[in-house]
């Protein structure tokens, strides 16, 4: 099995890559700066920034093979809690990174990943990203960036557009990792990158075809 993750270079990114590859799958690690690292065991490291066109380094290192399972991880937040504050670059930064991201890796691997039997598409998404949470005021006083409910929210409308654009070909699931001791976890953190990622790879061998699909891999599904 071949997975591409982005954002590989630490955080829940680095983790997933330890975690798959301890599983027993070919990952192609993207990281953002750095010289790209030889092949480590199942591991090889290409430098990709998410904001730029997909490289050929990262194309020739998945080369003719399935693809498995793309995983669009790489994410920033931003400053900018309220009105007063909040600089509109920042939310087109946030969603740069956060949805253009994603679709620039989706339009270049497609090749590659319906070549694979039971692809899929993971969007690395926020439970602060739910629109109808949000609404019904569930993070309200969390104080959560204007940028990052902003891209999160559009994420989570690209993953509905790929799945339904992409319908019984390639599967697309916006999935909440839970809250990590990242750099980018807040204090009520209570769950290791590498606890998220252990989770995420057994999801990752579910056979459950629905698409679209918004879960938390610290339990079940979420409202859009
Ligand atoms: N931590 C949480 O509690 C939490 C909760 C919900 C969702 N998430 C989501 O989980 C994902 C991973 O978060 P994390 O906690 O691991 O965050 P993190 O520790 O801050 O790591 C973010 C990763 O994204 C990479 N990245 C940022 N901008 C990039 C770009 N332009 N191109 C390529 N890579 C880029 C970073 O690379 P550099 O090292 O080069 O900066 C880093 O590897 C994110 O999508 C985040 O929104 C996290």
């Amino acid at each position: 099995m071949l997975a591409v993750v982005t954002g590989a270079g630490r955080g829940f990114g680095a983790a997933l890559v330890d975690c798959l590859a301890g599983a027993g799958w070919d990952v192609v690690a993207c990281v953002r700066a750095g010289a790209a690292a030889g092949p480590r065991g199942r591991v090889r490291t290409v430098v990709q920034d998410v904001r730029e066109p997909v490289g050929a380094e990262l194309l020739a290192a998945v080369g003719e093979r399935g693809l498995d399972v793309l995983v669009n991880n790489a994410g920033v937040g931003a400053p900018g809690r309220g009105l007063a504050e909040v600089d509109p670059q920042s939310i087109l930064h946030a969603v740069d990174v956060n949805v253009a991201g994603p679709l620039r890796l989706a339009q270049a691997l497609l090749p590659r990943l319906v070549a694979a039997p039971a692809p899929l598409i993971v969007n690395v998404s926020s439970r602060l990203g739910s629109l109808s949470a949000q609404a019904a005021g569930e993070f309200a006083g969390r104080g959560t960036s204007y940028a990052y409910r902003v891209s999160k929210a559009a994420q989570n409308m690209l993953t509905i557009a790929l799945a339904q654009e992409l319908a019984g070909r390639v599967r697309c699931w916006a999935v909440h990792p839970g809250r990590l001791t990242t750099a980018m976890g807040g204090p009520g953190a209570d769950t290791t990158p590498h606890e998220a990622a252990d989770r995420l790879v057994r999801l990752l061998s579910s056979p459950d075809q629905r698409s679209p699909r918004y879960l938390s891999l610290d339990g079940g599904d979420l409202r859009w």
